[in-house]
């Protein structure tokens, strides 16, 4: 136990909430919601097709609202679904005020938001403000522009280095392979300018010292939030500004000073985007993407007048080790302490290798952009650390994310067919990164054969990704009527989560454990326990079952499971719980 983690803990409190307030009392405000929030990340394309064109739409969502509702989820975030090409999967946007026509329209957008809110559930959209799509018409004006152009200058061209400025202004390497720059053809079909993309060709980067940039983004975020939506999730938030000089990045970069990640401007637009956001009398809430190694300079985003909360990368890129679990969980919450704002939870997302398929490999490890094809894959394995890994997030303390079908199991989909996957990682990489498509797989609500009712009956379109036979077991009917399944897990998880004050409130202290064990209360009344080691531990007497993620034969806690205990006494100082301490006391 370290005081650090107890006093990083505390300052998650919310302004209106004490640890010394009597037990019961000790809830967040209505306006801290965000706080702990659970928040289920829906993306579109293939969450449910209501038309039966194999494509997943808004009328879908709004079918499955109610499921989401008996989830127990809080909000909603909607990657993308504004007017786009699909060259990045919707994170090439065409058009930021409208909705794209294979999803529906802005009418049922504003429907969707009306009906989740009459359920209780908010709406966070994404916003994409490092690029925008080759189609968009600022980028359109500024092909036909002129270099040195008014048009020209909300993006970055320039004109090549060499004789014949036939190589790159610079050598950043993309996020997505291969360069960052494209050469453009001027309009007597002679070799043009260059313009600077840090994904793909489709997606040219804007240049954020201009200030149309800035006006344009600052409005489109009024335009969201007049539409009741309750946040956004910054795409790349970390990316936006260059230095205008665009030089070579620095071996070792200091601190602020990396070309073209983490500027120090950053911190004024999002001050800006802050007080739009607080012009608005309920809240609206600000959420980084941002994936930086540098805690510090990741917690600055979150200082009060900054971003609300960011996604916490460290804990979803860590191996299944108890040793580094713990160590990102320290970290996360003293470098969360000091900005009062609360951490965020984590186990996958739209880029990232579904759980099932991660834990269930030997290197479990994993970073945006090193997807693994050909590992090795114990599924059962897989699920089990799943289960584990979703009730431990569940019990820390901050918010907690869920991605479409991590409440189901589905594993990550590793042989889909070249001719079909659509990610630009696997196509600019020429099939040596496998891309994100496994994880984006339509869902499976229904029935034995695919499309496990993702379309109507009646359809004749299939998913826009082929669906593996063996989901025919993980369909949400499936899971709903099997007490054993991981959608009734995350169904009583999340109800406990939501009626237990110290989920909400309740300082986390570290309970004696081996090092094998991650074993903390949180507040007096609640007390979590994973068992990383490889074989099974004792639970204390003195405590009853909650939750547990495996069947505890014998009353022991399996290898690769969580178990949510009530101690029989409140946890303070000398009266805390012990677990084994096989693998050493930590
Ligand atoms: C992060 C998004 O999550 C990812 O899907 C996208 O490809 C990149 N940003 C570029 O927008
Ligand atoms: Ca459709």
């Amino acid at each position: 136990m370290t005081d650090g983690v107890l006093e990083a803990a505390a300052g998650q409190q919310s302004k209106t909430a004490s640890a010394d307030m009597p037990k019961g009392t000790r809830e967040l405000a209505a306006d801290q919601w965000w706080r702990r929030a659970v928040i289920y990340q829906v993306y579109v394309r293939s969450f449910a097709d209501g038309n039966g064109d194999g494509i997943g739409d808004l009328a879908g969502v709004r079918s499955k609202l109610q499921y989401l509702a008996d989830l127990g989820v809080d909000a909603i975030w909607f990657t993308p679904w504004y007017v786009s090409p699909l060259a990045d999967g919707g994170y090439d946007v065409a058009d930021y005020r409208a909705i794209d026509p294979a999803f529906g329209s802005l009418g049922e957008a504003e429907q969707l938001i009306a009906e989740a809110k009459a359920l209780g559930i908010r709406t966070i959209v994404d916003v994409v403000p490092n690029h925008v799509s080759d189609q968009h018409p600022w980028f359109q004006a500024a092909l036909a522009a002129a270099p040195g152009s008014p048009e020209r200058a909300r993006f970055w061209f320039r004109p090549g280095r060499g004789k014949n400025c036939d190589e790159m202004p610079n050598a950043w390497v993309s996020n997505f392979w291969g360069t960052t720059w494209t050469r453009t053809t001027n309009p007597d079909g002679t070799p043009g300018e260059w313009y600077l993309h840090l994904f793909s060709p489709e997606q040219p980067d804007l240049n954020w010292d201009h200030p149309e940039v800035r006006a344009e983004h600052e409005a489109v975020l009024r335009f969201w939030f007049d539409r009741g939506v309750a946040g956004v999730r910054i795409d790349s938030a970390a990316l936006l500004v260059k230095d205008p000089a665009l030089p070579e990045i620095p071996a070792e970069p200091k601190p602020g000073e990396h070309p073209n990640t983490d500027r120090d401007d950053l911190h004024v637009i999002y001050r800006g985007w802050r007080a739009v956001a607080d012009s608005y009398p309920d809240e609206r809430i600000l959420v980084g993407e941002i994936w930086l190694p540098d805690i510090e300079r990741f917690a600055k985003y979150l200082r009060p007048d900054e971003l609300h909360t960011a996604f916490n990368f460290d804990f979803l890129g860590r191996p299944w080790n108890a040793v580094g679990l713990r160590e990102s969980i320290d970290t996360t919450l003293i470098a969360h302490a000091p900005v009062g704002a609360p951490p965020t939870w984590v186990l996958s997302n739209h880029d990232v290798t579904r759980p099932v398929t991660r834990y269930g490999q030997e290197d479990t490890a994993f970073a945006f952009a090193t997807k693994r094809a050909g590992t090795p894959t114990d599924l059962d394995l897989g699920r089990r650390r799943s289960r584990a890994a979703a009730m431990l997030c569940a019990a820390l303390p901050g918010s907690l994310y869920i991605y479409q079908g991590e409440e189901l199991g589905l594993d990550e989909v590793q042989d889909l067919p070249a001719e079909q996957r659509q990610d630009p990682m696997y196509h600019r990489s020429g099939g040596a990164d496998p891309g994100r498509d496994g994880c984006r797989v339509p869902l499976p609500w229904a029935g034995a054969e695919p499309p496990f009712g993702f379309s109507p009956p009646a359809a004749s379109a299939k998913p826009w990704l082929p669906q593996p036979r063996h989901w025919a077991k993980l369909t949400v009917e499936a899971e709903q009527g099997d007490p054993g399944s991981m959608l009734s897990l995350y169904r009583h998880m999340l109800r406990i989560r939501r009626s237990e004050p110290d989920l909400a409130c309740g300082d986390l202290r570290w309970l004696p454990s081996g090092a094998e064990v991650l074993a903390f209360a949180r507040g007096e009344d609640f007390v979590s326990v994973t068992n990383l080691s490889p074989a099974p531990i004792e639970l204390p007497a003195e405590a009853s079952v909650l939750l547990a993620s495996a069947d505890l034969a014998g009353g022991l806690l399996p290898s690769d499971a969580t178990a949510w205990l009530r101690p029989d006494r409140p946890q303070t100082e000398d009266r805390l719980l012990r677990f084994p301490t096989v693998g050493g006391e930590c």
